[in-house]
């Protein structure tokens, strides 16, 4: 630290190293050196703080801020380099800039690993939906590879009954013709009457097997989706009005649809008959078309509404599956949805259901051709 010692008449008695190494000054130079050579302006130096000058050997002068004190006849003063202040300031003011700098890399630092630690987070999540579709597709894989093989036995399975089942039901009609001849007793009409029935009903699961199982995919062709209302129509109209149901068909216009009519007719005929088991005691039928805009895409929409019991909820997600049915043994196979899901996916469409106790409608979105 730059000090000096003077006596009362203003000489130097003793300088410190740090005066010496400031000023460039030896001791013996500075011994009883006068303090005004060295410091200040010449009149007697102040006691207390003031601010003044420090002359350098080689001419030069530092501002300094002296702090003198007397004591026993001897002044003691001690300078603190203005500069070096100065220094210390902007080193200071530095310090704390780059302290505010480093701050803020932390606080970013720190932002930066939170956003890692949610981007994780969100990865991991994303991951487990991906496994789980994962899984899923596997289970759905599985599934079909299972409904290939079921529906290759199903194919075989049908083939062979097919035959016998046409002997069984033709003799037995036979049977009973000559039977209403008065033949025989009212007991052995009723039972080949019974056999007859239940051939019947075996033909029509057989028929539906045939339609399930189909290898080939059916010949495409432009068609109209409300001329084959109106074909399958043709077949249902009694039916219905047997069951006590009112129909009302309300058909705009649609565009054509690349199709195969024998298949899209089986598709209404099973949605209908569906609607007429789901109206035991009579109803209203609505069969409707029209044209639907989705992502970018036209379709021919056909609905199918009742007003029966609607879908029981414990079987809503399951209805396209095959061989899911709450109809008494007998009278449903289970069949009708999944293979009318199988007509709708081969013509490229989907179908959407909404289901209710007050009745049930089924929508069918057939592309539109694209013209060529
Ligand atoms: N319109 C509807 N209203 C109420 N329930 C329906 C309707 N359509 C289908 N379901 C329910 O979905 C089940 C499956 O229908 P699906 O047509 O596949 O088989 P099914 O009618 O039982 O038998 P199948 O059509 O093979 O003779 C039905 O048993 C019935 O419970
Ligand atoms: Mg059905």
């Amino acid at each position: 630290m730059p000090a000096i010692i003077a006596d009362n008449s203003g000489k130097i008695l003793r300088a410190s190293a740090g005066l010496r190494e400031l000023t460039g000054y030896c001791s013996r130079e500075l011994s009883r050196m006068p303090l005004g050579l060295i410091a200040g302006d010449g009149r007697p130096f102040p006691e207390g703080v003031s601010e003044t000058w420090l002359f350098t050997k080689d001419g030069g002068k530092v501002l300094v801020r002296a702090c003198a004190s007397s004591s026993s006849g001897a002044v003691l003063i001690i300078f603190h380099p203005l500069e070096r202040e100065k220094e210390l300031a902007d080193s200071l003011v530095a310090a704390r800039a780059e302290l505010t700098t480093r701050q803020r890399y932390l606080e970013d630092f720190r932002e930066g690993v939170f956003r890692m630690i949610s981007d994780l987070d969100r990865s991991e999540s994303e991951l487990k939906g991906a496994l789980q579709k994962l899984s899923e597709t596997q289970m759905q894989l599985m599934q079909s590879s299972k409904m290939t093989a079921l529906g290759e036995l199903a194919a075989s399975l049908a083939h062979e009954v097919a035959q016998p089942l046409t002997v069984i039901r033709g003799v037995s009609q036979g049977m009973l013709r000559s039977m209403t001849a008065g033949e025989a007793g009212a007991l052995a009409f009723e039972k080949v009457n019974l056999i007859s029935e239940a051939a019947r009903k075996m033909e029509a699961i057989v028929k539906h097997l045939r339609v399930f199982t189909r290898v080939t995919p059916p010949a495409f062709e432009p068609v109209d989706l409300n001329s084959v209302v109106r074909d399958a129509f043709l077949i249902l109209k009694e039916m219905l009005i047997a069951h006590s149901i009112d129909t009302v068909i309300d058909l705009a216009p649609v565009p054509g649809i690349a199709g195969n009519q024998t298949r899209l007719e089986q598709v209404i005929i099973n949605l209908v008959t569906n609607a007429r088991d789901a109206m035991p005691d009579g109803g209203v039928l609505k069969v409707m078309s029209l044209t639907s805009e989705r992502d970018g895409k036209r379709y021919a929409v056909l609905t199918v509404e009742d007003t029966g019991t609607g879908i029981p909820r414990e079987i809503i997600d399951r209805i396209f599956d095959p061989f899911v049915t709450t109809k008494e043994a007998g009278k449903g196979t289970g069949l009708g949805l999944s293979i009318t899901a199988g007509i709708v996916k081969e013509h490229r469409g989907y179908i959407k259901v909404e289901s209710d106790p007050h009745g049930t409608a089924f929508h069918v979105f057939i592309p539109a051709l694209e013209k060529c």
